[in-house]
């Protein structure tokens, strides 16, 4: 459970302005901010997002928003949870669509934040275009994407001279069907990140394998990133299914598959050599 606002649809219409048909037709049109917030860590947060949750009459938050973030709103400003967690959407996307233009439009300034970047598997599209249609005044502020802010907490660079010269973001998950042509990733000589692809782990690795990329690529599975408890687990593409299963990997995780993840071992071990230095010094 995440900040102290009361988070069901019935809740909704709770702010006085929001109540006040008069306010509400007198009131020019609000603005609404699809802010960023990052993976977790409140430090990652832009100023220009803390500004706008600052600035809003109502936030609106996703199932990603960290507590930590959360505990920024400002304890006036009414926050309502709107996240989505599999199978359990707390309010379908074309109603959350209509919300945000209706809050505008009654005069609030609305912050819409998300998880991550608005833009990167946040269907930001789908809210800006809805808002646009409607004539609403709207903003984006990008975020930290998970896969940049996870990999860089677990030593992880995404790209790395003379390892991986370009890294290509999959989600493995899709409303309907999943149109991945897994042979030309598997040739890409890219580092992977999969997105929502915990559940997807046994088909990701076998379509990989079968589009030839080798039993050893080095995987990194992050469960929690940039929050207090990340969890780091290191496998390859052949094993990380079975990792998942036997550490009890829990959602939100991101999947890192490619050779830059050895890295993280040799960093690791420049900083054991450093304190060993330290210690005999
Ligand atoms: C619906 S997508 C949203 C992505 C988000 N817009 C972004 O830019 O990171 C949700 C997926 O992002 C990944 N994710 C988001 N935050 C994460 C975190 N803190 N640690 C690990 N994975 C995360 C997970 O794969 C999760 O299933």
């Amino acid at each position: 459970m995440k900040h102290t606002a009361t988070n069901t649809k019935a809740a909704i219409p709770i702010n006085s302005r929001v109540n006040d048909p008069q306010a509400a037709l007198n009131a020019r049109s609000g603005k609404v901010w699809l802010v960023g917030a990052g993976p977790g860590d409140a430090e990652l947060l832009t100023v220009k997002a803390l500004r706008a949750i600052n600035s809003a009459d109502i936030i609106f938050y996703d199932q990603l928003v960290s507590e930590e973030i959360c505990a920024l709103f400002p304890k006036n400003t009414p926050a309502l949870y709107v996240g989505k967690v599999k199978n359990n959407h707390s309010i379908p996307q074309e109603d959350l669509n209509l919300l945000l233009v209706n809050q505008a439009q009654l005069g609030l300034n609305v912050c819409r934040i998300k998880g991550g970047d608005p833009f990167v598997f946040g269907r930001g599209g789908e809210e800006l275009l809805a808002l646009r249609r409607a004539g609403v005044e709207a903003e984006v502020i990008p975020g930290i994407t998970s896969a940049s802010g996870c990999s860089t907490y677990a030593d992880i660079p995404l790209t790395h001279r003379g390892i991986a010269q370009g890294c290509t973001f999959v989600t493995g998950h899709a409303e309907k069907t999943l149109d991945v042509n897994w042979s030309a990733l598997a040739q890409l000589n890219h580092t992977l990140v999969f997105y929502m692809g915990l559940t997807r782990a046994g088909d990701i690795s076998a379509n990989l394998l079968a589009g030839g990329l080798a039993a050893d690529t080095p995987v990194a599975i992050i469960e929690n990133g940039c929050r207090k408890d990340q969890r780091d687990i290191i496998s390859d593409l052949k094993n990380f299914p079975e990792a998942v299963l036997r550490e009890h990997v829990k959602s939100p995780a991101l999947i890192i598959v490619g050779h830059v993840v050895s890295l993280k071992e040799q960093l690791q071990v420049e900083v054991w050599m450093q304190e060993a230095k330290r210690m005999t010094a």
